[in-house]
């Protein structure tokens, strides 16, 4: 009868302490930030534009894990920050607007956008 009581009082107060629900990352928004942010400035950049069809979903995934843009000069981070947002808004309408988005949900919009148009993935998308 004891443990009968006390059951359901464990199971309320983990429910309770549960962390809150993963971030449900939205690829659409990831494709516009791609574009806008990332690939407004691959245009000019010796390489040209940078094909998310060009990796792997692999590829992407460990590139952006391993944090380091444009040969190792500076973290993939930088580009996500609200510093760089913030520097290029005047002149980018997509930077002003997703200035107030966290960061991190910004990375997995993209990181999921950059999954599924991968050269292995549901949508292998060749534009920028
Ligand atoms: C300020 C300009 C600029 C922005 C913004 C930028 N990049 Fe780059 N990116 C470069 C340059 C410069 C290179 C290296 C030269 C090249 O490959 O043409 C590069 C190269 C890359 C490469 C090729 C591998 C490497 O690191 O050398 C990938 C992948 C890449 N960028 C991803 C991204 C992603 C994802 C974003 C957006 C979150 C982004 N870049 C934003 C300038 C930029």
């Amino acid at each position: 009868m004891k443990l009968a009581l006390v059951l359901p009082l464990v199971a309320a107060a983990t429910l309770s302490s549960a962390p809150v629900l993963a971030y449900d990352a939205d690829w659409k928004r990831g494709r516009i930030y791609y574009r806008a942010i990332c690939s407004s400035c691959h245009t000019t950049t010796p390489n040209g534009v940078i094909q998310p069809n060009g990796r792997t979903k692999g590829e992407w995934m460990a590139y952006l894990k391993a944090d380091k843009h444009d040969k190792g000069k500076e973290p993939v981070a930088k580009y996500f920050s609200k510093e760089y947002l913030s520097s290029i808004k005047a002149t980018n309408k997509a930077a002003d607007r997703f200035f107030s988005v966290p960061t991190d949900q910004l990375l997995q919009d993209v990181q999921l956008f950059l999954q599924r148009s991968a050269k292995d993935g549901e949508a292998p998308a060749s534009c920028n």
